[in-house]
């Protein structure tokens, strides 16, 4: 099983273990059929093997979520894994060291790709998150076994297909997060499919002023100027962007805070979340919706004073009565900080994965399913 055990991790504990949650039920069916389930995941970006991205700790976390035995093996290839393999019996869960400390896990080795595979006699990928990295766990495994994929995998795949290839109108996204560069893909696949863009964030700020709007000292992308003017022109009266946003001199909490105008930032003020007026547009414009896709907070949410937009929109969206889909790892971490969790119709548990999808790219792990 290739699993997405890559949590967030402070000081050596789990700081969000949704994806060790997600991975539960199909290592449990499986578990309970009888298999020996032999977990494969990557922890972090090692060089080597560092001590700290062991995945020991996630091992104990995930027997505790699965209730029963997790047996960890020291190397995910080698004589570590084949003793813990050969000790295994049906219905038990082996979880295996970081699968990165090998380079030749990312460099996607077909002879490592072979030795992890000659573990096991089946190969389920449920590890979504990690689909749209062509690794030897992710991909070349599947050259030396049958291929499947697990519930989760099927879950991420469902959800994705049913809000955005066939999608209850009118259907919206909504589209935040600090740079447009980054997301430039997805707001051009996107538009493809909506009936309204917006967008907010501090990508809001290239696309003002692109349109020579003053922006203080916001933060603007200069060199995404070009592609901020083009999405705009491409959207037309699709793009929805914020009318009046919340600005201070810094963005720290407790400064003194200023609501503004979008078109008139004045100087020495920065915008760090959308203004009442913006959440009363985008909340009016999203009742009714048939389907949402979010991804990106309309501010800087993590910071109180600057997340009210973000809750306010998410409340919106939640609520809009359409399909909901959220996706992305600020935008889900936003979702779990401002209590708006179990309120969507689908949170992904992918970040870059969830984006390459949105940008309407084939994830070589998915490829490599649909091919077996
Ligand atoms: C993620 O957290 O997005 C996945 O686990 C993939 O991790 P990566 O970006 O290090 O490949």
């Amino acid at each position: 099983m290739r699993e997405d055990l890559n949590v967030p991790m402070s000081k050596g504990a789990i700081s969000d273990d949704a994806r060790i949650r997600a991975a539960v039920p199909t290592l449990l069916h499986l578990a309970q059929r009888g298999a020996m389930v032999i977990v494969v995941s990557h922890l972090g970006r090692p060089k080597g093997v560092e001590p700290d991205l062991s995945l020991r700790p996630i091992a104990m976390h995930l027997a505790r979520a699965l209730d029963r035995e997790v047996h960890f093996a020291e190397d995910c290839i080698g004589e570590p894994a084949r003793v813990a393999v050969g000790k295994l019996q049906n219905g038990q869960v082996l979880l295996l060291e970081n699968v990165r400390f090998h380079p030749e896990e990312e460099a996607n080795d077909a002879d490592f790709a072979h030795r992890l595979a000659a573990l096991a006699e089946l190969f389920v990928n449920d590890a979504f998150a990690v689909s749209h990295r062509a690794h030897a766990s992710v991909v070349g495994v599947a050259a030396y076994l049958p291929a499947f994929a697990g519930e989760l995998m099927e879950a991420e795949l469902t959800a994705l297909h049913q809000a955005l290839d066939n999608p209850r109108r009118p259907m919206f996204a909504v589209v935040g997060g600090a740079k447009v560069s980054t997301k430039v893909g997805v707001l051009r696949n996107l538009l493809n499919k909506v009936d309204a863009l917006l967008v907010g964030g501090a990508m809001a700020n290239t696309f003002f002023k692109a349109r020579g709007y003053p922006t203080g000292t916001g933060l603007v992308e200069d060199s995404a100027l070009v592609e901020a003017r083009q999405v705009a022109e491409k959207a037309g009266r699709k793009l929805l962007l914020p009318v009046d946003l919340v600005c201070a001199r810094q963005m720290e909490a407790g400064q003194p805070l200023r609501i503004m105008d979008a078109d008139r930032v004045e100087a020495g003020w920065m915008a760090l979340d959308i203004g009442p007026k913006s959440v009363a547009l985008f909340t009016q414009r999203l009742r009714g919706a048939g389907a949402v896709v979010w991804n990106g907070p309309m501010g800087v949410s993590e910071i109180r004073d600057f997340s009210d937009g973000t809750k306010a929109i998410g409340e919106a969206i939640a609520s809009s009565g359409g399909y909901s889909l959220v996706g992305g790892g600020d935008t889900v971490a936003a979702v779990d900080a401002l209590g708006l969790a179990g309120r969507f119709s689908h949170v992904s548990t992918g970040g870059g994965a969830t984006l390459e999808y949105l940008e309407g790219k084939e994830l070589p792990g998915i490829a490599i399913l649909k091919e077996a």
